[in-house]
This record gives structure tokens, sequence and C-alpha cells, in this order.
């Protein structure tokens, strides 16, 4: 257990540049290409996040609408370690990690100084 932590403490500057995610939670909000910018480049609008009432924060219910349950991600996210959508923290709000008009953060680092997910292709 300490010894993968200590793997993925290591990794944790090759991913900060490559995988989008903030490892500190200090850099700027308006820094860097934003998740919603893809969403817009599919052609989605503020409407199918937020609906037609006021714009706030969207439920995990509306993102998974789209994207499918943590076990379907979790497919799609197999060759990272540890799994970010599939770990003992799973259920939680996309926001927890995912931003979409400001850079995404890890939330694990709450706990875990320093964890951050390895792509292991790409090692
Ligand atoms: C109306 C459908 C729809 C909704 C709602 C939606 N998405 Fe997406 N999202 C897409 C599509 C389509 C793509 C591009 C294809 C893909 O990567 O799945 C995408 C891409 C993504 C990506 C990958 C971006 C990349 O760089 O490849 C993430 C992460 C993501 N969405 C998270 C979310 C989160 C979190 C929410 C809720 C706040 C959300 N999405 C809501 C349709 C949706
Ligand atoms: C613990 C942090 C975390 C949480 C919570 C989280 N994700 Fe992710 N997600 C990641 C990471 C890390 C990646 C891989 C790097 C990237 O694509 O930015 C990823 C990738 C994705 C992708 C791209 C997958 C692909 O095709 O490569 C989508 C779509 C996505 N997440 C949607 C969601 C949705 C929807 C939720 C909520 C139901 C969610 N995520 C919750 C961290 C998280
Ligand atoms: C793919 C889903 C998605 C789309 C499309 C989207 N948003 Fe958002 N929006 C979110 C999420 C999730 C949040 C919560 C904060 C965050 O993740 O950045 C948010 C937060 C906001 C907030 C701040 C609410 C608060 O209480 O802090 C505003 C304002 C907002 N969005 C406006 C817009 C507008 C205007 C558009 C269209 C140009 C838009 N959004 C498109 C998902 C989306
Ligand atoms: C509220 C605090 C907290 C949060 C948030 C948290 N963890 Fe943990 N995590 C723990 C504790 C406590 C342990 C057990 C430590 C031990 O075994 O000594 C643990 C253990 C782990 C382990 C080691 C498990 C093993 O069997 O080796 C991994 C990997 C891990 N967490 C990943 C994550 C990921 C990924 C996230 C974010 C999605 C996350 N954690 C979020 C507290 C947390």
């Amino acid at each position: 257990m300490l010894e993968k932590l200590i793997k993925i403490t290591f990794a944790c500057l090759f991913l900060s540049v490559t995988g989008g995610f903030l490892v500190s939670s200090a850099a700027h909000a308006a820094d860097g290409p934003q998740l919603v910018d893809v969403h817009k480049a599919k052609g989605y609008t503020c409407v199918d996040c937020h609906g037609e009432g006021q714009k706030k924060a969207v439920a995990k219910e509306k993102c998974q609408s789209c994207h499918g349950t943590y076990e379907a991600l979790a497919k799609k996210t197999a060759e990272f370690e540890p799994n970010p959508h599939y770990n003992h923290a799973i259920d939680i709000d996309c926001g927890r990690c995912h931003h979409m008009h400001e850079a995404s953060v890890i939330y694990c680092q709450t706990c875990h100084a320093g964890l951050t997910f390895v792509k292991e292709k790409a090692k």
C-alpha cells in the first residue's frame, strides 16, 4: 500500500502536464481549455447540462444520462492506476474531480497527498 502510493507520487509531475487535472488547487481558474468546451464542440449548449432554469452545479445523474454508470466509466479508464472511476470512494459527484468552467482537481488528494492517476500504457 505504501509502496503503491509512493509510485503514484513519483508519476505526479508527468501527469500534471498531460492529464488535464490539477495536482494542486492553487492554479488559476481560467487557465487552459475547459471541459465545457469539449461539450460545446460536440454541439451541446448550456441547456443540455443546466436545463432552462438558473445555472448552478449539475448533479451526477445528469452527467450519467450521457456518460453512463460508474461501472461503464471504469471500463473506459481501466488503464489508469488507481482507476478514477472504481475505487473505495466511488459514486461521488463527478464534480469532485471534473469541473466544466475551471480546471479539474483530484479530490482524492484531500486524504492522499500527491495521489494522481497513472496511465499504465504510458509508462
Ligand atoms: C448531453 C450529453 C452530455 C452531458 C449531459 C454531459 N456530457 Fe460529458 N461528454 C459528452 C460527449 C458526447 C463527450 C465527447 C465524447 C466522450 O468523450 O465521451 C463528452 C466528453 C466528456 C469528457 C471527456 C473530455 C475529453 O477531454 O475527452 C468528460 C470528462 C466529461 N464529458 C464529463 C462530463 C461531466 C462531469 C458531466 C456532468 C457535469 C458531463 N460530461 C455531461 C456528452 C455529455
Ligand atoms: C476521482 C476523480 C474523478 C471522479 C469523481 C470522476 N472522474 Fe471521470 N475521469 C477522471 C480521470 C482522472 C479521468 C482520466 C483523465 C481524463 O480523461 O481527464 C477521467 C475520465 C473521464 C472521461 C473520459 C473517459 C474516456 O473515454 O477516456 C469521462 C467521460 C468521465 N471521466 C466522466 C465522468 C463522470 C460522468 C463522472 C461522474 C459520474 C466522473 N467522470 C467522475 C477522474 C474522475
Ligand atoms: C457539460 C455540462 C455543462 C455545460 C454544457 C455547461 N455547464 Fe455550466 N456548469 C456545469 C457544472 C458541472 C458546473 C459546476 C461548476 C463546475 O464544474 O465548473 C457549472 C457551473 C456553472 C455556473 C456557476 C454556478 C454556480 O453556482 O457556481 C454558471 C453561471 C454556468 N455553469 C453557466 C453556464 C453557461 C452560461 C453555459 C453555456 C455557455 C454552461 N454553463 C454550460 C456544467 C455545464
Ligand atoms: C476521506 C479520506 C479519503 C479519501 C477522500 C480517499 N481516500 Fe483512499 N484511502 C483512505 C484511507 C483511510 C485508506 C486506507 C489506508 C490504509 O490502508 O492504510 C485509503 C486507501 C486507499 C488506497 C489503497 C488501497 C489498497 O488496497 O492498497 C487507494 C489506492 C486509495 N485509497 C485510492 C483513493 C482514490 C483513488 C481516491 C479518490 C477517488 C481516494 N482514495 C479518496 C482515505 C481516503
